[in-house]
């Protein structure tokens, strides 16, 4: 196994009725920026039972953060905490207004231009802004990690950063949250959550026996009550572990001591940029392709997957094969569409476009081995259309 440090510090509180614990997570005394998307709270009571829960603190609202949360948006929120004396933010959101406030409360105190945070992938490790979430997609595992992915509107950039100041100081889980939630975000939560669990698992045969395991009970239960949660968000046993397995799958635990690719997140975030399709389909669309043309590098890992996930037999060669296929299936049956043209026609120069993309960002070497290269980048893409 290889070495490793853990450390967390969100914490989690989770279960029915959490949201009643609000009042007594917030430092006594602060002055909130309550951010918010595009007004999903409105409508489901959320932001009622925020509000009721916030008695006695000051509250100033930021609204309109958008999926996929652009630069420019959230700068105006930075701008509205430096006016107010804002010192402490909460997010009530799903991934795209928890990885908003993250930005937020790292920009705030940042010595330079913020948009280097994200062009220049600086890791922002103190002089962050405290916040706390309230968590109302499960999906991302925004609420338990220190990642966020921002948009820059203008040069039509998704980019990903992060670092060990940005946990949030809470996060309020409550499953019931997910009743009101479109099925195509249900549809998307479980792909996402499946993924982030494939880019930290589905690498190469090493010795971490438990992350593997953990790692394998998460997708397990993702098939078990992804397609039953779709059809029916109020039942409480299938949220809550639907819920729970998005945060396990991308809290830090399953990626430590193990090697992780996520190279699949990073082709992925360039056809939200480019065509703004749901980040989640974009994995289903990349993943299985990435593994068929890596195919030799991820074989006997795939073989592992291909047995202990679907029970299946055979050479490694066939179970590995026949592994990816049942990822597609399982996609399919998530009701989500596993091809570029599904989503745009207008498809035919992607590849090249990312290819040089990836070029001018140096970014030549991806995946758990290195060896996803310009050449393989395009073949994936290509494979995709
Ligand atoms: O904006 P509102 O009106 O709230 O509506 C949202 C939005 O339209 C709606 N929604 C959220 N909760 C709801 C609800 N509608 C009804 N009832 C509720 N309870 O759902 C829509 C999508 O929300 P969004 O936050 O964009 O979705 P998601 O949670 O999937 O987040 C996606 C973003 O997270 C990033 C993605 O790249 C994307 O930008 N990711 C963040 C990661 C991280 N921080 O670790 C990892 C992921 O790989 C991912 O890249
Ligand atoms: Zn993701």
């Amino acid at each position: 196994m290889l070495n490793f440090e853990l450390y967390n510090p969100t914490k989690l509180v989770f279960g029915k009725g959490q949201i009643e614990k609000l009042g007594t997570l917030i430092p006594a005394g602060a002055k909130i920026l309550l951010a918010y998307g595009g007004g999903s709270i409105f409508k489901n009571g959320i932001h009622q039972q925020t509000i009721d829960n916030l008695k006695g603190f000051e509250v100033v609202e930021f609204g309109g953060i958008e999926p996929n949360p652009h630069f420019e948006t959230l700068m105006k929120a930075v701008e509205i905490i430096k006016a107010e004396k804002i010192d402490f933010i909460l997010a009530v959101g799903g991934g795209s207004v928890i990885d908003g406030v993250k930005f937020i409360s790292a920009a705030v105190n940042f010595d330079g231009n913020p948009i280097d945070i994200l062009q220049k992938h600086i890791l922002i490790t103190e002089n962050a802004m405290p916040f706390g979430t309230i968590l109302t997609l499960p999906a991302t595992g925004s609420e338990m990690n220190s990642g966020y992915v921002v948009t820059i509107k203008a040069t039509q950039e998704k980019l990903a950063s992060g670092g060990s100041a940005l946990f949030p100081k809470f996060s309020i889980c409550d499953p019931t949250v997910i009743q009101s939630l479109p099925k195509r975000q249900l549809q998307n939560g479980v792909v996402d959550a499946f993924t982030h669990v494939m880019e930290q698992y589905l690498t190469y045969p090493h010795e971490g026996y438990l992350q593997d395991r953990i790692a394998e009970g998460i997708l397990q239960t993702l098939i078990e009550v992804g397609p039953k949660v779709v059809e029916n968000p109020s039942d409480y046993a299938l949220a809550s572990n639907f819920m729970w397995s998005c945060t396990m799958a991308l809290n830090g635990l399953i990626a430590k001591g193990v090697p992780t690719d996520w190279a699949t997140h990073m082709i992925g975030h360039e056809l939200t940029a480019l065509y703004d399709i749901d980040h989640a389909r974009t994995l289903a669309i990349i993943g299985p392709n990435l593994y068929r043309v890596v195919f030799e590098t991820k074989k006997e890992k795939l073989a592992q997957y291909g047995k202990r996930i679907f029970n299946l037999e055979g050479t490694v060669d066939e179970i590995a094969n026949e592994a990816i296929n049942k990822t597609v299936e399982f996609f399919h049956i998530m009701g989500i569409d596993t091809k570029l043209s599904q989503y745009t026609e207008d498809y035919s120069k992607t590849a090249d476009f990312i290819v040089d993309r990836f070029d001018e960002r140096g970014w030549k070497a991806m995946g758990e081995k290195q060896n996803i290269t310009l050449d393989k980048l395009k073949a994936i893409v290509e494979l995709s259309y």
